[in-house]
């Protein structure tokens, strides 16, 4: 087993963790030595290993979140996986809304219900986005824009928060070998590669993680860029 400190013996939850990426971080949650590994999911499911609490967690659903919230007393890491895609047309504003609803104000409804938690461990907040959240996808505009508000609010997130002891990471994640991106010919990273990364980098203190071949080109000179440079000066703002 391999160990890193912000999981060992530490109370995990994941969103979206019946699949794909999700249930990938569950397992490397489990390896990392994980005490009690919450799976939130709209159909929970069994797991082999008697850490893994099923939880019931329609990330739309206010109702489920609260109920989550209640049933989940001790958190140190939070992470808000759970995500929807589509190739449907800009004019679709219902599909836009979809989009919305689950990547954008799903990770935003769950952190903020399980904000004394994370505040009382200290823990760590991981919101999984993508390089579309800086790079649009045109072909995927709902996602695009989704995934850049969840990458806006993962700031005022981290500014807000890491003055008060929680970390707040950023996973800008390329395509991945899931079925959200099963009909995309394109090269895709197995889930289970990015989650080990995911955890490497947050256990590192890494707080924009690209964590596959897809989105190491973002990567170069990222963390010099002026951007990120900017983002730190603002989020000063808050800690002064
Ligand atoms: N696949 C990629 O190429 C790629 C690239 C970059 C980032 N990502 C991000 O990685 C994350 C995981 O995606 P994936 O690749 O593992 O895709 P996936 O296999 O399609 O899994 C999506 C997960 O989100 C869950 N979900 C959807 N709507 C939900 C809701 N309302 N409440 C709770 N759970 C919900 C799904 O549950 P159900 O089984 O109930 O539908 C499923 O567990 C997403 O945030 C995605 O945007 C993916």
């Amino acid at each position: 087993m391999t160990t890193n400190a912000f999981l060992t013996d530490k109370t995990v939850l994941v969103t979206g963790a019946n699949r794909g990426l999700g249930r990938a971080l569950v397992d490397a949650a489990l390896d990392h030595g994980a005490k009690r590994v919450y799976a939130g999911a709209r159909q929970p499911f069994t797991h082999p290993d008697e850490r893994v609490v099923p939880l019931t967690l329609d990330v739309t659903d206010i109702e489920q979140i609260k109920l989550a919230a209640k049933t989940v007393e001790e958190l140190d890491v939070l992470i808000n996986n759970a995500g929807v895609a589509s190739y449907a047309e800009i004019g679709d504003r219902a599909e836009l809304e979809r989009m919305l609803a689950v990547n954008l104000y799903g990770s935003y409804d769950v952190s903020h219900a399980l904000r004394h938690q994370l505040l009382a461990s200290q823990g760590t907040l991981v919101n999984v986005l993508s390089t579309s959240a800086v790079a649009a996808v045109p072909v995927l505009p709902g996602y695009s824009i989704s995934k850049a508000a969840a990458y806006s609010l993962t700031q005022v997130l981290r500014a807000l928060l890491t003055p008060k002891g929680v970390r707040v990471h950023a996973v800008l994640a390329g395509p991945l070998d899931t079925e959200m991106s099963k009909d995309l010919d394109i090269p895709k990273t197995a889930p289970e590669a990015v989650a080990a990364e995911i955890m490497a980098a947050v256990a590192d203190g890494v707080e924009d993680i690209f964590p596959d071949a897809g989105a190491a080109g973002l990567a170069a000179g990222w963390f010099d860029a002026p951007a990120t440079a900017m983002q730190r000066e603002l989020a000063g703002m808050i800690a002064a």
